[in-house]
């Protein structure tokens, strides 16, 4: 199967990179289209397959093609290679917001699958959420799913609406983490920790957190019931927390980047 990844940008390459660190694929089965000679040139360098800035040269010989340009070059894409592509072509877009239905009357082909992926997925510590169109064979849909596996963990949906949701919970949420984590630093900074001191213990104890919470079958409520003893300190924060509304606050946020990312995909 030859892939075909269109935007050689942070995701682009993040995917190409993964599938030929899994060997899922080898360089001489992938191309990457770009649209300026000079990303191009650089592009090479990194050694990664036949790199292209000329769709013509590329996108007949593809099996998948992966749409990896941003929203709001998709447009200009498609009115670019919609003469050139075919119904057999199976299409994997990673646009945030862009509907299916939109990519099918822009390319005007049927064979789509739709997926949310998350920053960590440079390190293979990725969340996918995907779909697809009913045109995608079971057979399709197993290979570009474990082309995703190669990025972390994935997740099929039926409903594309959930993709908005997945935008809200995994897609933004990395940074939600890093919020926590940065008022926690600045909290140990307070305390007298050094720089380097607050950053370790902050990355630790998240580390440390995740990787407990990964160890045995219990709930996020379980494990704080196990740190949070009777009149000890961390039910002092705890309940300092519940006061505060704290996790209605964090709850809010994530209905907020739903909303957004619902609005976002009615503006196409
Ligand atoms: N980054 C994330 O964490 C993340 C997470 C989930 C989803 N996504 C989605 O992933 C997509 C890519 O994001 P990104 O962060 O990788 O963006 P990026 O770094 O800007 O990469 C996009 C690349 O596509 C190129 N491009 C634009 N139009 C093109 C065309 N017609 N033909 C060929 N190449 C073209 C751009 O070139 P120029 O620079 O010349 O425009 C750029 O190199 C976005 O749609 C985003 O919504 C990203």
């Amino acid at each position: 199967m030859k892939i075909l990844i269109i935007g050689g940008g942070n995701m682009g390459t993040t995917y190409a990179r993964s599938f030929l660190r899994s060997h899922i694929t080898d360089k001489d089965r992938m191309m990457i289209l770009e649209r300026l000679p000079e990303k191009a040139e650089a592009l090479r360098r990194l050694d990664l397959g036949a790199v292209y800035t000329d769709a013509e040269a590329c996108l007949p010989g593809a099996d998948l093609i992966i749409l990896a340009v941003k929203p709001q070059d998709a447009p200009a894409l498609f009115a670019r290679i919609r003469g050139i592509v075919d119904a057999q072509q199976v299409f994997l877009s990673i646009m945030a917001g862009v509907r299916i239905r939109t990519i099918a009357e822009g390319l005007g082909v049927q064979k789509i699958i739709r997926a949310m992926p998350n920053l960590p997925a440079q390190i293979g510590q990725g969340m996918t959420v995907f779909t697809s169109s009913d045109q995608v064979t079971r057979i399709e849909l197993v290979t570009v799913q474990n082309l995703l596996n190669t990025t972390g963990k994935t997740l099929y949906v039926e409903n594309e609406d959930f993709l908005d949701a997945a935008t809200a919970v995994s897609g933004s949420g990395p940074a939600y983490v890093w919020f926590f984590m940065q008022a926690m630093y600045e909290a140990a900074r307070e305390m007298g920790f050094s720089v380097p001191e607050a950053e370790l213990l902050v990355y630790q104890t998240f580390r440390g957190a995740v990787d407990l919470y990964n160890k045995a079958d219990l709930s996020f409520e379980q494990w704080i019931r196990r740190v949070a003893s009777k009149g000890g300190t961390t039910e002092a924060a705890l309940h300092t927390y519940e006061g505060t509304t704290l996790s209605e606050h964090i709850k809010e946020g994530l209905r907020a980047a739903l909303q957004r990312a619902i609005e976002l995909g009615r503006q196409e």
